[in-house]
């Protein structure tokens, strides 16, 4: 293998020129696929970029390329690999680029907050577990095995709603904010929401409230987008009279419920892109998106919702000199930082997984 340090030393002309050089050698036998909150150095050598959902669809899609580079996150590689052919390898230029929202829950405390809620009700007759795609796949292997589903930030509402038509509740994992506001898009009231805390038992809920609840979020959250607030949005309402604001649905419910649209990394890429010249905008999701946007549209004013930096610092451990690494390695013989699901994990994970893509 040939190692890292290296790369450092480089230029980034030299890194460049490098990482053409290879991706040339590669051809189609390699696709690079980069997600939306991808730095520029990296994300300009993307041959194809998207959502999770989109990537996914496209990752599923590549059966010529062997090699499949995702320039993302951990959780997004664990997905790739699982809807990719046998004969293809998905690489994660570094390991260490996770999520920190998907950390948030885990298979050990899922499968107690299952056994806690089978004591005091029929889970299985009465509750679809929903697992959002920020999340390791053996709980998404968890939910292929008792009837859930997988959802994405452009699909939760549909999915809910396929839940709904199944079970009378819900538990949905790890992002609470985004099953707070697709429930409550479908109609469900906020009392019949309940946080469950995985540290506490019953998750810190009497087992009334458990009984009376439709929606049992998982107290996670992404930190990147709990930084946007209702005063930032009331901010650029009073400086902006007839701003447009979109956000992610990670941010908190009110600033969802104050936000003119709220969707996808792709959605608010493809509205923003789609508005006519002049429009002005503030964005609220992750700053290498909005930079790329607002520089891309020098006709629209698009400002970043937040007065500080909100980046995603796991997204950002993918940089030039680990994409020339990996892709130099792939030349030389060597797949580096392979991602494999194990194969009983990774069959119920592509239960939950085709669910999603069958409903959505
Ligand atoms: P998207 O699926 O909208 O790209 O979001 C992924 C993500 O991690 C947002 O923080
Ligand atoms: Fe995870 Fe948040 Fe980063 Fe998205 S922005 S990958 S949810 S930590």
């Amino acid at each position: 293998m040939i190692p890292l340090e290296p790369y450092y030393e480089l230029s980034d002309a030299d890194l460049d020129s490098r990482i053409h050089a290879a991706k040339a050698t590669l051809g189609s036998a390699c696709v690079i696929l980069g997600h939306h909150y991808q730095r520029e150095e990296v994300y300009k050598f993307a041959d194809l970029t998207g959502d999770s959902l989109k990537l996914s669809r496209l990752a599923s899609q590549r059966a010529d390329a062997r090699h499949i580079v995702f320039c993302g996150v951990h959780f997004m590689a664990e997905v790739a690999d699982i809807l990719s052919a046998p004969h293809q390898t998905v690489i994660l230029p570094d390991m260490a680029a996770g999520c920190s929202m998907a950390d948030m829950a885990d298979l050990p405390r899922v499968q107690t907050a299952w056994q806690e809620l089978g004591a005091l009700m029929d889970v299985e007759q009465v509750m679809t577990p929903i697992t959002y795609v920020n999340s390791m796949a053996d709980l998404k292997a968890f939910c292929g095995a008792h009837n859930g589903v997988v959802c994405t930030s452009s699909n939760a509402s549909k999915i809910l709603q396929w839940a709904f038509a199944q079970r009378e509740k819900v538990l949905f994992f790890p992002d609470q904010h985004l099953g707070r506001i697709s429930a409550f898009n479908l109609g469900v009231p906020l009392e019949q929401m309940v946080v469950w805390d995985p540290t506490r038992k019953n998750g810190g809920i009497s087992p009334e409230a458990l009984r009376q609840a439709k929606v049992i979020l998982w107290d996670g959250y992404c930190s990147v987008h709990q930084m946007f607030q209702p005063v930032h949005v009331e901010q650029f309402r009073a400086r902006h009279p007839g701003i447009r604001v979109i956000v992610h649905p990670e941010c908190c419910f009110e600033v969802c419920r104050m936000a003119d649209l709220s969707g996808s990394t792709e959605l608010i890429q493809k509205s923003v892109r789609e508005s006519p010249p002049g429009s002005v905008w503030a964005v609220g999701t992750e700053l290498n998106l909005v930079n790329r946007l607002k520089h891309e549209m020098p006709d629209k004013q698009i400002h970043f919702l937040c007065p500080t930096i909100c980046m995603c610092s796991t997204m950002f451990r993918i940089d030039a000199q680990h994409l020339c690494w990996t892709l130099e390695n792939l030349v030389a013989g060597t797949a580096v930082n392979v991602i494999s699901v194990p194969s009983e994990v990774a069959q119920l994970a592509k239960v939950a997984l085709d669910r999603m893509l069958s409903i959505a």
